[in-house]
């Protein structure tokens, strides 16, 4: 369990780094949890700083969540090795491992939208969320993708996007054949994503969620 609890506070750390933060300090002097939807991810870096800005976060916030993954991966074996005297080909990895690792992915969504950096406000998991489901599933990573990409061409609303993505990953990660602890850690997550959007749900009821390239949401 000292393992267990190593790893997931690793990748919870991995998870707070508060990069659309971080990019609101050092492009503009800013506190981004104080302008547009208040979230520190990168559509509200979009919104605030531009697309370069916005893109650069997005690419970070995605290695984050698979980084924590692989970390994870790596790490639990050699830590548990390290721990047990015994070597990690002697474990019996297969029994534990990936439910190890599903927990780790959690702790990271955790860490991005609860950064202990940023009295635990952040973003919506999202990007963060796309890094955990490509390193665990592309299959699954990429359908949720695909899914983004068409909502998002067709009525330009990111947050809209973000929970059809979240829904898709749920549906694929049922539909196909996938181990359990990555089918919890899918559902678990996917229906987190989707609760950390409780603002854009009511705005996008109250017809005033912003589309891309609008001015900021009201309500934070
Ligand atoms: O990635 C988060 C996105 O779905 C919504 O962001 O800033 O419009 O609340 P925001």
């Amino acid at each position: 369990w000292i393992a267990g609890v190593v790893g997931l506070a690793i990748a919870y750390l991995i998870g707070s780094t508060p990069t659309g933060y971080l990019a609101g300090k050092l492009l503009r002097g800013i506190d981004i949890r104080n302008q547009g939807s208040g979230s520190t991810g990168a559509t509200n870096v979009l919104r605030t700083l531009g697309k370069w800005p916005a893109l650069a976060v997005l690419l970070v916030d995605v290695l984050k969540g698979a980084g924590a993954i692989f970390f994870a991966g790596w790490l639990y074996p050699r830590l548990h090795g390290v721990l047990h005297d015994m070597p990690p080909a002697a474990l019996d990895l297969q029994a534990w491992l990936p439910w190890a690792v599903c927990l780790a992915g959690l702790a990271a969504l955790l860490g991005h939208s609860r950064s202990i950096w940023l009295n635990f406000k952040g973003g919506k998991s999202v990007a963060a969320g796309l890094g955990l489901l490509l390193a665990i599933s592309w299959p699954v990573g990429l359908g949720a993708l695909t899914v983004f990409g068409v909502v998002l061409a067709v009525f330009r609303i990111v947050s809209l996007g973000s929970m059809l993505a979240a829904l898709t990953a749920i549906a694929l990660i049922c539909g196909l054949e996938q181990p359990l602890p990555y089918r919890l850690l899918v559902i678990s997550g996917g229906i987190y994503v989707i609760v950390r959007h409780r603002a854009n749900i009511q705005r996008l009821l109250a017809g005033t969620e912003p589309r891309l390239g609008q001015s900021s949401p009201e309500s934070k």
